[in-house]
């Protein structure tokens, strides 16, 4: 199956395969290609370059792109998108005025989350779910981490697992699993925590890696959730059994969290609203991809990550949803664009770089997606009509999206 995007006003994210992610300044860079076309055959990017030198070949579809830009979907590289029922009570604590933290001290929050989820079946939780995926789909997702964290019993962890499984397994979106058991503490081990933790290091964590059912392993490092002795421990048995860590940290206190993510060699730190300068520095020369939150930032009036300060630092930077009922009920990669526009001073290049190819890097997907290049998956955004590519974060709240293709295939 071959099918020819001609007549391609701008496309955008244009990388060699050996770029992995950018940082620092060259976050700033955005190659693009204008007047081009792009061939794809059987799914993959195979060809691209100037309209001018577009082959003649026999395509099955050819797709006119007059006045439109091609660009990769965006790569969201942290979600609790498996999750029951939603908090919107809460939204009105919060909007009296209750912090996050007030909302989880008096019983609702993650456990309240934990406890619908308890009590839903696994069927149910798919179909739940599975509306959840799609609609960020056709939102231009093409790429997507999904993380458990809402069962905290043996029991309710493994049947999120395996419902990220059967989405793996039913839609082309590629999709990465990580075991959060490390989310809250249940209620019935409210004055032992170390029970808790001794659950998840001596039962979870090897039955989940025996089934297969998790490439990552994530902990809420945060005060009044998991210390970073806990996260320590976590992360040992993790890697010991080959799940690879990618932590929430300084979300609401920078106490160690970063420190412990790198020493650990995490794919990722999450969150970062948080930031002093010694958490800046003990990210320099890591392999650890730093990932904003926006979406959590905007959700509950918190601080924003200080994506200035990172990358002027020289650092890379990768921007995600955190798609979850509690902190984030929106899955809406555009506005998190804009958002860290908006409210983060970052630039439009800045912020589809950090949605595409870095956030392909913090879910270990920096090979088949994130960017233009040849050999990887066609999922690709095809835009409305639109003046620049600036266009796509100025025009907040109003999509600019016209199709979305994964693996060539036309997503309705
Ligand atoms: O990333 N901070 C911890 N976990 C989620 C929120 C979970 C919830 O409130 O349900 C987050 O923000
Ligand atoms: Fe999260």
């Amino acid at each position: 199956m071959r099918i020819l995007f001609k007549n391609i006003k701008e496309l955008l994210q244009v990388r060699d395969k050996t770029v992995v992610f950018v940082s620092g300044k060259a976050m700033n860079e955005l190659p693009t290609i204008k007047k081009a076309y792009l061939l794809v055959i059987d799914g993959i990017i195979s060809d691209f370059g100037m309209m001018k030198n577009c082959p003649d070949i026999v395509a099955d579809e050819v797709i006119d792109a007059t006045g439109k830009m091609l660009l990769p979907t965006w790569c969201d590289s942290h979600t609790h998108l498996v999750y029951s029922g939603h908090r919107e009570h809460e939204f009105i604590d919060k909007i009296k005025g209750l912090s996050y933290q007030e909302i989880a001290n008096k019983g609702g929050g993650i456990l309240n989350s934990a406890k619908k989820l308890q009590e839903t079946s696994e069927d149910e939780l798919y179909e739940q779910s599975k509306i959840r995926l799609e609609e960020v789909i056709a939102l231009g997702t093409g790429a997507i981490e999904i993380k458990s964290g809402y069962g905290l019993t043996l029991e309710s962890e493994l049947k999120m697992l395996r419902v990220i499984k059967r989405l793996k397994q039913n839609y082309a979106i590629p999709i990465k699993a990580t075991f959060l058991g490390a989310h809250a503490v249940p209620n019935e081990y409210k004055n032992n925590k170390k029970g808790y933790v001794d659950l998840i290091i001596d039962e979870m964590i090897p039955l989940v890696a025996e089934a297969g059912l998790a490439e990552y392993i994530d902990v809420f490092c945060e005060a009044g959730y998991f210390s970073i002795e806990d996260t320590e421990l976590i992360l040992e048995a993790g890697k010991k059994q080959g799940l690879i860590p990618k932590i929430h940290v300084n979300q609401f206190t920078s106490f160690g969290g970063v420190q412990a993510g790198v020493k650990y060699n995490a794919l990722s730190v999450d969150h970062l609203e948080e930031m002093r300068d010694e958490d800046i520095e003990t990210l320099k020369n890591s392999n650890t991809m730093p990932v904003a939150l926006p979406g959590c930032s905007f959700f509950l009036s918190i601080p924003y990550t200080p994506a200035r300060k990172m990358i002027d630092a020289g650092l890379p930077l990768a921007l995600a949803t955190d798609y979850n009922p509690g902190s984030s009920p929106s899955g809406n990669m555009n506005f998190v664009i804009s958002t860290a526009c908006i409210k983060m001073k970052m630039t439009p290049e800045e912020a589809i770089n950090a949605a595409t190819i870095n956030g392909a890097y913090a879910m270990g997907l920096e090979k088949e997606v994130g960017s233009i290049t040849v050999g990887k998956k066609a999922n690709l955004i095809l835009t409305k009509p639109i003046s620049s590519y600036g266009f796509i974060p100025y025009a907040f709240g109003s999509s600019q999206i016209e199709k979305v293709f994964l693996k060539g295939t036309e997503i309705i």
